[in-house]
């Protein structure tokens, strides 16, 4: 009998039709069909953006990788044709935090991103593992008795939060206080609302102090070996990083590399219960201790349905063309990743979920010189989290229909609101 948690094999994404509606409710459940008629019909297409900002949209995977990577698009908001008033555009709010990596261009950004990219070579995370582990199984003891749980609140939210912590060296007696302050900006979506306003300001005061302590630790000889005891030690030999940068790179750390990994874990986790053949010759694979099957899945995973959906910003600094279109100077350029990485022109039956998929050359972290400097911790914990869980409740199943369940409607990242799954206790 079919399983009814699978979902149907899909037919391959229809581009006939009007033009679709942005924005609602409904395309957040399922941007793709629109996507679809885009990349066929309006492949650069300019479009009013929910907060009123005027934008374009780029949704095929040539186009996308060459604006990804085009110097004559800047990060750096100050760009912005009109960026005078509230926007919603990142980078116009608590600016002294926003000098960071995604809001910079080069000379600037060349210099702090060699600061920070020792930390994140897949060495370097390799010796965090055994950290990620011990969350993650911490975690899963939590609720594993329980026979249910919802996985986006009790497993994918906490797991990134105090990974990163760890990596920044945040002490484990401040760890819930972030828990709370990016639990604000995660409900929030990054709307210039009351809550985030507080939460960053907090966020703000917390790190200025961290990175004062920090300093003194490493000036009577303590000093960790955490990433803002080594950011401070290369500005301190002489690498010209302001206290403000360091505060704005740990910033950047957490926001870049929170929100991500929780979509990454739930986006996934969804994909692999209603897909259950798949799930379970992964499952099979990860009883038989082999490891290479799962990274080729966390890959396929980020390319199907990716945390990522167009939070990538850039600004023309220069009128120019791209796919065929003219784009003015100062005019916002928004990549839309989740649509190139659907582009039949690159990918073979792209609607598929195809575990097993080798050519991937997915954009979901990015391309160029602001490509994820993140990616190795976010793999680690997403391949991590997701063989744990298959491993220790092999039964695992969603406890709503599919059109039960409620995506944010943000428009920066594509993830779930809630997971609710059910299993029989651990054997
Ligand atoms: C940049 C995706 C996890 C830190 C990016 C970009 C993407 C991305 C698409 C490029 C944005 C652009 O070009 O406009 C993801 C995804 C993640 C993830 C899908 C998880 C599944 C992380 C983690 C961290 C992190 C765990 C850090 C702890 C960063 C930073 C940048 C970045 C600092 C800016 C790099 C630069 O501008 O040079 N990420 N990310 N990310 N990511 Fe990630």
């Amino acid at each position: 009998p079919a399983d009814p948690a699978a979902v149907p094999e899909p037919a391959p994404q229809s581009a006939e039709g009007p033009a679709p509606e942005l924005f609602t409710w409904e395309f957040a459940a399922d941007p793709y069909p629109a996507y679809a008629w885009l990349r066929e019909h309006a492949p650069v297409h300019r479009t009013t953006l929910p907060s009123g900002v005027e934008a374009w949209l780029v949704t095929r995977y040539p186009d996308a990788r060459q604006a990804l990577a085009d110097a004559r698009l800047s990060k750096n908001p100050g760009h912005h044709g009109r960026s005078s008033g509230r926007t919603g555009i990142p980078g116009e709010r608590g600016a002294d935090l926003m000098t960071h990596l995604l809001n910079i261009d080069p000379p600037d950004h060349t210099r702090l991103r060699r600061l920070v990219s020792k930390a994140f070579t897949p060495r370097t995370v390799a010796t965090f593992e055994p950290r990620v582990r011990e969350i993650t199984d911490r975690l899963i003891d939590g609720f594993a008795g329980n026979g249910s749980a919802d996985l986006i609140h009790e497993f994918a939210f906490p797991l990134p939060i105090y990974a990163i912590c760890d990596l920044l060296g945040v002490p484990a007696e401040d760890q819930d206080d972030f828990r709370d302050w990016a639990g604000l900006m995660i409900r929030h979506g990054g709307g210039p609302r009351g809550g985030v306003a507080r939460s960053v300001k907090k966020m703000r005061g917390y790190l200025a102090e961290l990175i004062h302590r920090k300093r003194a630790d490493l000036g009577s000889g303590q000093g960790g070996d955490d990433l803002i005891s080594e950011l401070i030690r290369a500005s301190d030999h002489g690498e010209h990083l302001t206290e403000n940068e360091a505060a704005a790179m740990a910033f950047i750390l957490l926001f870049a590399g929170f929100e991500t990994t929780v979509n990454l874990i739930g986006n996934g986790l969804y994909a692999l219960l209603t897909h259950p053949a798949q799930r379970a010759r992964l499952q099979e694979s990860l009883a038989r201790g082999e490891t290479a099957p799962l990274a080729t899945a966390v890959e396929e995973l980020l390319r199907y349905d990716g945390p990522v959906e167009l939070a990538t910003w850039r600004y023309a600094t220069t009128p120019l063309t791209l796919g065929g279109q003219e784009i003015a100077a100062g005019d916002p350029v928004l990549v839309v990743l989740a649509a190139a990485d659907r582009d039949p022109s690159r990918f073979d039956r792209p609607d598929l979920l195809d575990l097993d998929r080798r050519d991937n050359p997915h954009l979901g972290f990015g391309h160029g010189i602001h490509y994820c400097i993140g990616a190795p911790l976010a793999r680690l914990e997403a391949q991590y989290a997701l063989s744990a869980l298959l491993r220790r409740l092999p039964d695992l199943a969603l406890a709503a229909a599919p059109d039960e369940l409620r995506w944010r409607g943000g428009l920066i990242m594509r993830g779930l609101r809630q997971l609710p799954v059910t299993f029989s206790q651990e054997g």
